[in-house]
């Protein structure tokens, strides 16, 4: 079967951006420039020329991913995303979220896991949706699957665990590392145990703690897919350095919910963070800089 390509699965992605794509992965693989890219010390990544000014847009949404991986890096960056609905939701109440998003989305997602080094995901999503969390529906490498589930409440059966379509790690507080190891006998993922993971309360974990046990494995430019707990979670932590919000012309009316920010009181304090804005399909997606935002 011949790999899948963007243009086969989405009719209007534009002819020039399959090629575009492949030097974009020759990039994030090697670090190398070829035509149309090359490196600018001061801008990172620049795209010399384009034949479509779709090519354009979608080469800046993926730059910073780019970026952030050139010359090597020894701390964690991380991009997330999350498909929300008109009312702020990522799924119904029964946890069905096939589909929030239109397929361009779906697209979208698998180009930020192959310029990832890992793909990661709450305990919810993995029990609710079992996902696969591969790359195939574009070309270009598979990162690692990271399922962050503190106190081991999955059962080990997952697909992502036992389906051995790439590397996978099941996160967790130290204190629960033996039960997950148990869990997952005869399969192919690992367990990443973190010291004092989950916080003294029990009631919530340390997303830092994660992101810097994965960058001390070499996994240093992470997405976090979902779910809205999750994501919500990196976000308040402040360990985001973008947030991809797809905003879905749906309204699901109550159901589980999408991006949290922490409270403030008067509209003075709450956070701008610079955005850009680019159509995927029928969804629109919010694309925040929240590194600009972390260091004003
Ligand atoms: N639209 C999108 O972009 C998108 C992306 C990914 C997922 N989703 C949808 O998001 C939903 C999941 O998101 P979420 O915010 O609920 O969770 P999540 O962020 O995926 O995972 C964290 C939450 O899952 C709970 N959890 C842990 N183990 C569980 C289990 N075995 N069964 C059920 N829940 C468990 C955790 O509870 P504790 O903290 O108490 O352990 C925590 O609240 C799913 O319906 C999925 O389809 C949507």
């Amino acid at each position: 079967m011949p790999p899948p390509t963007d243009a086969t699965t989405a009719p209007d992605i534009p002819a020039d951006w399959p090629a575009l794509w492949q030097q974009m992965l020759h990039a994030r693989t090697t670090g190398q420039a070829a035509q149309p890219l090359h490196w600018c010390a001061e801008h990172g990544w620049q795209l010399a020329s384009a034949e479509s000014s779709r090519s354009a847009e979608l080469f800046t949404l993926y730059k910073p991913l780019l970026d952030a991986r050139h010359g090597g890096r020894d701390t964690p960056w991380a991009v997330a995303q999350l498909g929300q609905s008109l009312d702020g939701f990522v799924a119904t109440v029964t946890g069905d979220s096939y589909y929030v998003n239109g397929p361009h989305c779906l697209l979208h997602l698998h180009r930020l896991r192959a310029l990832c080094d890992a793909v990661l995901v709450g305990a919810g999503t993995v029990a609710i949706d079992n996902p696969q969390l591969t790359t195939r529906r574009v070309p270009g490498p598979q990162p690692v699957r990271v399922v962050v589930d503190p106190a081991v409440r999955l059962d080990g059966r997952s697909r992502v665990f036992r389906d051995g379509q790439g590397p996978s790690l099941w996160v967790c507080d130290a204190r629960h590392a033996a039960l997950a190891r148990e869990r997952l006998v005869g399969a192919p993922a690992e367990v990443l145990a973190v010291d004092g993971l989950l916080d003294a309360q029990g009631d919530g974990y340390r997303p830092a703690l994660v992101a810097n046990a994965l960058a001390a494995r070499g996994l240093r430019v992470l997405f976090v897919e979902g779910g809205g707990m999750t994501v919500s979670r990196f976000f308040t932590a402040d360990v985001l350095s973008r947030l991809h919000l797809i905003i879905a012309p749906v309204l699901i009316g109550q159901g589980r919910r999408g991006l949290r920010a922490p409270a403030h009181d008067v509209m003075a304090d709450c956070p701008r963070p610079p955005t850009r804005t680019l159509p995927l399909g029928e969804d629109m997606l919010w694309d925040l800089d929240l590194s600009r935002s972390r260091r004003a």
